[in-house]
């Protein structure tokens, strides 16, 4: 199978981290005899600095004529005093919206070697495993009409849904339910939000679809305190934007480090596949990262776009396996480095390359 990948590793530890995912997908491609053919472009930060622009044309072109995104991370500190409609954040923003993906998919679980990484305790979390579908094209993000009027010493901005989008994102969680636990718990703000009314009616006439799914709504300052609580009575998790935003970060507390939390985003034109942390500018050209988050999204990318599950699920067995032999990178060994081995982040990615190959081999 050939595999046209556009690479856009952006800001920060993103050019780190997206090269450890590449080496894990070269391993794969050579394993089964694909192609990768991989085409690379600015984005984010760095594009603003070599072409004035967060998202240049050739780099959407690119995006487009691609069957496959795979994304780093973008933002920058050094940009912080520009408002958002010039910052490396908007390239990305502009790119979801040509790509057209509205369902974010983030898994959370619980690799049992990282339990002692969460501050949470091991009863609390040990067998945790969500996906949260986070609406990615709609809500705060992009609603109009959103402005800083300095003279007036106001600002705005608006959360917009229509009954379409909140359809078609909870079809695709529904769908994804059936094929897992079939429990959906829907996060709103329907007890102080119109937006979170229609959301939630809309939530409710899919559901008549799938009978067999149990549907329950959440509250979302409630869903953050229960995501800490009782983790493991969550299966999907339906939310919109901005709470998905906020809800993931938190639920990465279960996972013992937000660098290991993987994302795909489907349902439009092509998918996108990015991490779900960010580029954590101050770890940069370190080699310190944890590119894990970036490894399981290259798996999402081989499942998700290509149907290639057996590697897919190879990938994440080599990263289980990685951690069983006490492999860490800098973030998942502070609170225990006893018996484990400090890797950077080119080794680890090695590490996962090498596992990968043989599991792949001996299958
Ligand atoms: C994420 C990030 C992005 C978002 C930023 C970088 C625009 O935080 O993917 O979670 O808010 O969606
Ligand atoms: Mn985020």
């Amino acid at each position: 199978m050939k595999m046209k990948i556009l690479v856009t590793a952006g800001d920060g530890i993103g050019p780190e981290i997206v090269d450890a995912g590449l080496g894990v997908l070269r391993e794969v491609a050579q394993a089964g005899g694909h192609t990768l053919e991989l085409d690379y472009k600015r984005i984010g930060g760095a594009a603003i600095e070599k072409d004035g622009t967060p998202l240049p044309a050739d780099t959407l072109a690119a995006a487009l004529d691609s069957e496959a995104v795979f994304l780093g991370a973008v933002g920058d500190d050094k940009f912080n005093s520009l408002p958002p409609s010039k910052r490396p954040e908007k390239g990305l923003l502009e790119l979801r919206t040509a790509l057209g993906g509205f369902a974010n998919l983030r898994p959370v679980f619980a690799f049992k070697e990282l339990t002692v990484n969460s501050p949470l305790r091991p009863e609390i979390i040990e067998g945790a495993d969500i996906l949260f579908i986070r609406e990615l094209l709609g809500g705060l993000y992009f609603g109009k009409p959103r402005e800083w009027n300095h003279e007036k010493g106001e600002a705005w901005n608006t959360m917009r849904y229509t009954k379409d989008e909140v359809t078609r994102v909870a079809r695709v969680a529904f769908e994804l339910a059936c094929k897992r636990r079939k429990h959906l718990t829907s996060v709103d703000k329907a007890n102080v939000l119109e937006v979170s009314q229609l959301w939630r009616a809309t939530v409710n006439e899919v559901a008549a679809n799938y009978p067999d799914v149990t549907v329950e709504h959440q509250f979302v300052d409630a869903m953050s305190m229960h995501l800490m609580k009782r983790p493991r009575e969550f299966d999907v998790v339906l939310t919109e934007n901005m709470f998905g935003d906020i809800l993931t970060d938190e639920a990465s507390v279960i996972t013992g480090s937000l660098g290991m939390l993987p994302s795909a985003t489907i349902g439009g034109k092509v998918n996108l596949y990015e991490p779900a942390h960010g580029s954590a500018p101050h770890h940069a050209g370190k080699n310190t990262a944890n590119p894990l988050a970036t490894i399981l999204t290259g798996a999402m990318l081989l499942r998700h776009s290509f149907g290639l599950d057996t590697e897919a699920d190879a990938i994440v067995s080599a990263v289980r396996t990685v951690l069983e032999h006490g492999f860490r990178t800098e973030d998942l060994a502070r609170t225990n480095p006893d018996g484990l081995t400090m890797l950077s982040t080119s080794e680890m990615g090695t590490k996962v390359r090498e596992t990968v190959k043989t599991l792949l081999v001996n299958a």
